[in-house]
């Protein structure tokens, strides 16, 4: 059948047709991530703001969305499979052609889309861009065979393997050796739950969201329909961390009338969690835009901290702090998960740059540090750069520092998230639940520092 005969005024045609919006958004989003390396959230937060997302029903941009993650999360399947049919390889200077293709057969594989939409709007919108124009054909030929053939081809692949970016799995597989490796690579390709951290009254909400309580008190949902319409939202009595995030702050012990610095604050995750501990907190964080979003969810959970607009590195206040936070800036390479566009932003090249930030600003923490004073530093990436390599070449340059380790009751029992000489270090496979899709955590990084009297 051709594409003529399929577009006729027919109930599946018009079915069809009311989809489209949203199929093009996540032709749109795939392009600025795999083009223009622009992050995912960062686009829908902005194209929320300036119209063309915003203009979509709340259901089409979901749609969106979820075919946007599908499509990353398994882009090294998808590719096999499309491989498998393009004789001649992707042709070039062919517009939005490869991100059609990609988010077509991810509806026909993964989302289990029915074929006869998946593979109308993909040729729709092949006709609708001026170089994918002439490829219409190709994509109803090559989409109605992923619909017959994808799914036993993907099955016969190693998924968590092909999923991965080679620079990646090379360096978790010489990192973590290849078993660890692959059960990274195998959570990742799962949607993550939703975890919650509450201000008090854990049970209360639990029942009422029909969720679990973690070990840290966090409350754990299976994520549904938008944030804002959950109960206690609007009363501020809880706001999105993961638990992994949440667990840094908490290394900070009693801060209780304690004057603590939360340097890289925004969002403000850990800021709340501080604030909500008693403690008298300052915000810094280089960008204003992002401290706005700190100071508004801050002012939902009616919790409070001042705020420094300032570049971290060298920001000098007049008084020295009893504890600090430094929630580094990094390549979120534990969070893949959530943000299946990572492995395909980042490069080993952003790591070592990241790294460099990360030097500079650990030893300007140091330096606003009391002399009694306890210093967490965290990023949420697997990557030894980022984490253990880190403190082991600030120790070497700073004998004033040394390490404070953290012990498992520091972490709620959980022995299995420490590796010696105490630092936290958890992964995306752990936190076994029972199921996959209740299971799972970021992958953090964090060590607990203190000053040498
Ligand atoms: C990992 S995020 C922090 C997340 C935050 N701690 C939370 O829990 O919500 C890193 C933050 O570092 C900020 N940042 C990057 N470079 C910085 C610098 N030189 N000085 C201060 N902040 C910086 C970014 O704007 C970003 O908000």
């Amino acid at each position: 059948m051709d594409f003529e005969e399929e577009t006729r005024d027919t109930p599946a045609a018009r079915e069809a047709q009311a989809g489209l919006p949203a199929r093009r958004a996540a032709v749109e989003l795939l392009t600025a991530v795999i083009d223009k390396k622009q992050p995912l959230d960062d686009i829908l937060s902005r194209s929320l703001a300036t119209g063309w997302m915003f203009d979509l029903p709340a259901r089409d941009r979901a749609l969106a969305r979820a075919i946007v993650a599908t499509s990353l999360r398994r882009r090294g399947e998808i590719d096999h499979v499309l491989g498998h049919f393009l004789e001649r390889g992707m042709p070039d200077k062919a517009g939005k052609l490869y991100p059609i293709l990609l988010s077509g057969a991810a509806q026909l594989i993964f989302l289990k889309t029915p074929p006869h939409a998946a593979i109308d709007l993909a040729v729709r919108l092949a006709q609708w861009d001026g170089r994918a124009r002439r490829y219409d054909k190709l994509v109803n030929a090559v989409l109605r065979r992923v619909a017959k053939e994808g799914d036993a081809i993907a099955a016969s692949l190693d998924a968590p393997r092909v999923n991965t970016p080679d620079w990646l799995w090379q360096r978790w597989v010489a990192r973590y050796g290849e078993a660890r490796a692959h059960l990274i690579a195998a959570a990742n390709l799962i949607e993550p739950p939703l975890d919650l951290t509450v201000k008090s009254d854990a049970e209360s909400w639990v029942e009422q969201m029909s969720g679990r309580v973690l070990p840290n008190g966090s409350i754990r949902l299976l994520p549904k329909g938008r944030i804002e319409a959950l109960p206690g939202y609007d009363q501020g009595a809880w706001w999105v961390q993961d638990i992994a995030a949440s667990l840094p702050a908490h290394l900070m012990g009693d801060v209780e009338g304690k004057r603590v610095l939360d340097l890289c604050a925004a969002p403000g995750g850990k800021t709340a969690q501080l604030a909500l501990a008693g403690a008298s907190v300052v915000a810094v964080d280089i960008s204003k835009t992002r401290l706005k979003t700190l100071s508004a969810n801050l002012a939902r959970l009616s919790l409070a901290a001042a705020t420094v607009a300032a570049d971290a590195t060298t920001w000098r206040p007049e008084e020295r702090f009893d504890a600090i936070l430094l929630d580094a800036p990094c390549s979120s390479t534990g969070t893949i998960r959530r943000h299946p566009d990572i492995p395909y932003l980042k490069s080993p090249k952003d790591i070592e740059d990241l790294a460099h930030l990360q030097t500079r600003l650990l030893d300007n923490a140091c330096s606003l540090l009391k002399s009694d004073g306890a210093l967490v530093y965290s990023t949420c990436s697997l990557e030894l750069e980022e984490g253990e390599a880190q403190i082991a070449a600030l120790l070497a340059r700073n004998p004033d520092v040394k390490v404070d380790p953290i012990s498992s009751d520091d972490v709620f029992g959980q022995g299995d998230w420490l590796q010696p000489p105490g630092f936290l270090r958890t992964f995306p496979y752990q936190l076994d639940l029972g199921t996959p899709e209740w299971s799972g955590m970021d992958g953090f990084f964090a060590a607990r520092l203190k000053r040498n009297k």
